[in-house]
């Protein structure tokens, strides 16, 4: 399937992010079949360089796994060009635009389609977006769509103030909120899951669950980028979109349609359903030296100011205030420096109450990365002559069922969805100030003056020591080792 003709602009083309995430997208879904050459791909930036320049620059993260794919690369450049200009001035953009006009021009393109993909900090987003619409836009010529990227502000008013100020420029049904969770595959999975399987579908809610657990874990911290993350904090950078987004999927209503609106409206709903955080329900942390003292704590970081009571591990207690959900602790935890990379997602069920020892209780785990996979804990008799009963799974393994599945990577996916025009995996901006309305009050309360002092975890451990009676205060039971493992043989 290809989408043709279409000029895809990356802005901040000399930057992190494209560099990292953009290009190897394109270039990915290039590779395998998803983009035709009768794309134009151009990076803009500030940045002097000329295009054999920007191209070793961004060719170095591509991935190639089979013959021939070293010669698709070479067709992929082929396809790529670099303009430098400034992100303030005309001249860029008009010739950004003449460049567009030409290659619609030799391809006779009727209907035009142009995608922006702003890979650009907050401070020159605005302009730019601006510049864009006025110089490049096709206006009633055709199609364009911007993808936009986070931080969509740092709390409700400066979200409020961002969409307000966009608004007058681009139309809703134009902009392409990436939450690059939504474009991996175990996220995209969750309703086809929830709602394709009547034994899932029928014990989703209180009378079944007894708690529901997102957690996200880092084996690095922030080395290098500690000035950064100082002012944003783990809340900002990982729970407040990502694992929020994967909350949304999990617990909202059936949609009325598959229709994209129609599914953010009940992301919505489900946002409003959550009640006001309470504060006392917020486990922080942040890291201190390895146990061995070889990785620095995050306050060495000389990027950070002394003192800091950044959080770099949190752990919070939501509760959402429906029929469904009543009564059931959900917890979001994510954290750097662990002792692993791991998210997944576990849904603990009630205890079977009946006439056999040594039940223990259902636990679904979905395994977002590393390695997808999707199991059910269960209890099962003991095979052969005994009558105990033992924990065993149900185990679907991406690796083992889909050998020679291609699946993509998170912003492949996206970007193929946004040239398709599908904004189901995309943040809406009511969406987006709901997120901010239930974090906003606890950030600020995080960073105020009677801020709590984190707890200081080890890097490389598994987090702040009272995590585990925090799990346990929410109704999470963990096994005993004894009872069960998740198989050793198999490579995680
Ligand atoms: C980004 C955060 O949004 O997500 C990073 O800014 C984090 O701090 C990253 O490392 C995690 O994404 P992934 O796809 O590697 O899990």
């Amino acid at each position: 399937e290809f989408v043709g003709h279409t000029a895809i602009v990356v802005f901040g083309a000399s930057g992190d992010l494209a560099k990292k995430k953009t290009f190897p997208a394109l270039f990915g879904l290039y590779r395998e079949g998803y983009l035709s050459n009768k794309v134009k791909i151009i990076g803009y930036a500030r940045s002097k360089l000329d295009d054999k320049e920007f191209k070793d620059r961004i060719v170095g993260y591509f991935k190639t796994k089979n013959k021939g794919d070293e010669d698709k690369v070479q067709e992929f450049l082929k396809l790529c060009s670099y303009i430098s200009a400034p992100y303030d001035k005309p001249d860029g953009y008009e010739k950004l635009n003449e460049t567009i006009n030409e290659f619609e021009k030799e391809n006779n393109v009727e209907q035009s389609h142009r995608l922006f993909y702003l890979a650009l900090p907050p401070s020159v987003f605005i302009p730019v977006a601006t510049e864009v619409k006025k110089y490049v836009h096709p206006g009633s010529k055709g199609i364009a769509r911007i993808i936009v990227e986070k931080p969509f502000g740092h709390d409700l008013q400066s979200a409020e103030e961002l969409l307000n100020a966009l608004k007058p420029i681009w139309k809703e049904e134009e902009l392409f909120r990436i939450d690059h969770y939504l474009g991996k595959e175990m996220v995209k999975n969750l309703l086809a899951f929830r709602f394709g399987n009547a034994f899932i579908n029928a014990s989703w809610d209180n009378r079944h669950i007894s708690c529901i657990q997102i957690s996200f874990k880092e084996p690095f911290g922030t080395e290098g980028r500690g000035g950064y993350f100082d002012s944003i904090g783990i809340i900002r950078d990982v729970i407040q979109n990502h694992l929020l987004q994967v909350l949304t999927l999990l617990t909202m209503e059936r949609p009325v349609s598959n229709d994209p609106e129609a599914v953010r409206d009940e992301k919505v709903r489900i946002l409003k359903s959550i009640s006001e955080l309470d504060l006392n329900d917020v486990l922080v942390g942040q890291y201190g030296k390895s146990e061995d003292g070889k990785k620095p704590a995050y306050v060495d970081d000389e990027t950070v100011k002394p003192g800091s009571k950044c959080v770099t591990f949190a752990a919070i207690g939501l509760h959402i205030n429906t029929e469904r959900w009543e009564g059931v602790p959900i917890i979001l935890r994510a954290g750097k420096a662990l002792n692993e990379g791991k998210v997944e997602i576990r849904v603990q069920y009630k205890q079977s109450t009946g006439f056999l020892n040594d039940i223990q209780r259902n636990e679904l785990v979905i395994r977002v990365q590393p390695n997808e996979a999707m199991y059910m804990k269960l209890n099962s008799k003991v095979p052969g002559v005994s009558q105990k009963t033992t924990v065993t799974e149900l185990d679907l393994t991406y690796k083992d069922r889909y050998e020679n599945f291609y699946i993509p990577e998170a912003y492949e996916s996206l970007i193929r969805d946004a040239m398709k025009g599908d904004h189901s995996n995309f943040v809406r901006d009511d969406e987006l100030i709901q997120s901010w309305k239930i974090f906003t009050p606890l950030l600020y309360h995080l960073e105020g003056p009677d801020a709590p002092a984190p707890e200081i975890y080890p890097y490389g451990s598994r987090g702040p020591a009272s995590l585990t009676k925090f799990l346990q205060d929410h109704d999470y039971f963990f096994e005993s080792r004894d009872n069960y493992q998740w198989p050793v043989t198999r490579p995680d």
